[in-house]
């Protein structure tokens, strides 16, 4: 799929080269170009697998092998991606000051292997293990094998993620409102924006008088609010919009 027009990056660059408290919210479609599947795209998880079987509190407690069989088979899966320039680009722009906050949906750690230091996780981590009963918290190197468990007090140790029917942390959403309500502008990379409540994020920074910048390579709910949508594959438009912002600058 071609880069959107020139044009459309250039707005792009110059909302972020003029923003003072740029926020991003990323979701699937930015480690699609990892390969790490979507969720509800044509070859998305959630064509080929039932959520309600796999990704909720009742689905562990009936089958916890079955839950912990998917979750190994996708750090697998994971631990064979690589990031790409759309993760790169965004770590490298908090290192600039360009981007004050990296918000994901995404549970892949993908944004940290590309060197971005300060995620805000919402929906949690592959990697990271948790206990059922107690307060013990692992982060895993290699996938997991059979069902694991505490080695504090026995119980089950289940993904630390979000599951469907599952409150967002409170800490975390706490930091997430806080960027939010200090942001002029938001870029939504690679997310249908149909999961609540992220997918409120954008609007909740557009009712405040920000810009809202949509890349994906369709449109979504949140179109009709952005101030620029640019269509085209993340790994492809981010590079774009920083040599415009290299040229804006000067540089
Ligand atoms: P989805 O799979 O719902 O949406 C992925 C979005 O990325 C779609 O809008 C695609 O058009 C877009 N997309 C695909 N490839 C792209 C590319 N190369 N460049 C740019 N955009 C691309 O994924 P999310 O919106 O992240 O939650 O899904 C939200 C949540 O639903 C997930 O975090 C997960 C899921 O259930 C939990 O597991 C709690």
């Amino acid at each position: 799929m071609p880069v959107t027009d020139m044009e459309t990056i250039v707005r792009a660059a110059e909302v972020i080269v003029s923003a003072r408290h740029m926020v991003a919210l990323t979701g699937a479609g930015i480690s699609q170009e990892s390969d790490v599947p979507t969720f509800r795209g044509n070859d998305g998880l959630w064509r080929q697998y039932d959520p309600m079987e796999l990704a909720t509190p009742e689905a562990f407690k009936r089958d916890p092998g079955l839950v912990w069989e998917w979750y190994s088979w996708r750090q697998g899966l994971i631990a064979n991606c690589r990031p790409n320039p759309a993760h790169t680009t965004l770590a490298r722009w908090a290192r600039d000051g360009l981007l004050k906050a990296l918000i994901t949906q995404n549970v892949d750690g993908l944004h940290e292997r590309a060197g971005s230091e300060d995620v805000i996780e919402v929906h949690g981590n592959l990697w990271r293990v948790r206990c059922t009963e107690c307060d013990y918290r692992a982060h895993l190197s290699a996938p997991a094998s059979g069902v694991p468990e505490c080695p504090e007090c026995g119980a089950l140790l289940r993904p630390d993620v979000v599951w469907f029917g599952e409150a967002l942390d409170a800490a975390v959403l706490a930091r997430v409102w806080q960027e939010l309500h200090l942001a002029d502008a938001c870029i939504v990379i690679g997310t249908s924006a149909v999961v609540y409540p992220a997918a409120q994020f954008p609007a909740t920074v557009k009712s405040q008088g920000g810009a809202v910048i949509e890349v994906n390579v369709e449109e979504t709910p949140l179109t009709p609010i952005a101030d620029v949508h640019v269509r085209g594959r993340a790994g492809e438009v981010l590079p774009a919009i920083d040599r415009a912002i290299a040229a804006l600058r000067g540089q």
